[in-house]
């Protein structure tokens, strides 16, 4: 099991989704973390965040609103923005869709950054270093197999975040 706590004890976790655009993967991962991290009960901050910045100030793409909503979420309010180098300090836990994301975010990661940085799939057993498939491009299909990914991290979070059992 990869530890995400980097051995602190972290009563508040504070995770950073990134992907691209942040209109379709990374806001699809919040509203799956949102709704997983409610429904156990877990306080924690959860924001996300794209390497470009083609789309600040964006609502998520509306593919992406709809799958949500078909799966229980409301992703409608949230905003796209951009990574920046203070979001290596905000946050414990920075969660890259693809290797192209986490290599955009390691270039401009602080010498002391404080954010454990690593992609989404390497919480999921047997499918480390795979990468989010990105949908924006394809058909309206792609956006429920995003879903279901970045749902499996949702829950992977929790387990991992989830205060020990007496
Ligand atoms: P995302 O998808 O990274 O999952 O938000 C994309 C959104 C927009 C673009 C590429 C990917 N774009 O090139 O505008």
């Amino acid at each position: 099991m990869v530890d995400m706590r980097n051995d602190r004890a972290i009563a508040k976790p504070a995770i950073l989704f990134l992907c691209l655009g942040n209109i379709c993967r990374s806001p699809l991962a919040e509203g799956a973390a949102r709704a997983a991290f409610a429904s156990a009960g877990i306080d924690a901050t959860l924001d996300s965040a794209g390497t470009g910045d083609w789309h600040i100030g964006h609502a998520p793409d509306r593919r992406a609103q709809a799958e949500a909503r078909r799966r229980g979420a409301d992703i409608s309010g949230l905003r796209a923005r951009q990574l920046s180098p203070g979001d290596f300090y905000r946050f414990d836990l920075i969660l890259a869709a693809d290797e192209a994301n986490l290599r955009d975010a390691l270039a401009i990661r602080p010498g002391d950054a404080t954010a454990d940085l690593r992609l989404m799939l390497d919480l999921i057993p047997g499918r480390g270093g795979e990468g989010v498939i990105d949908p924006y491009y394809g058909k309206d299909a792609g956006f429920a197999a995003t879903w279901d990914d970045v749902d499996a991290v949702a829950a992977a979070l929790v387990a991992e975040f989830s205060p020990p059992s007496e």
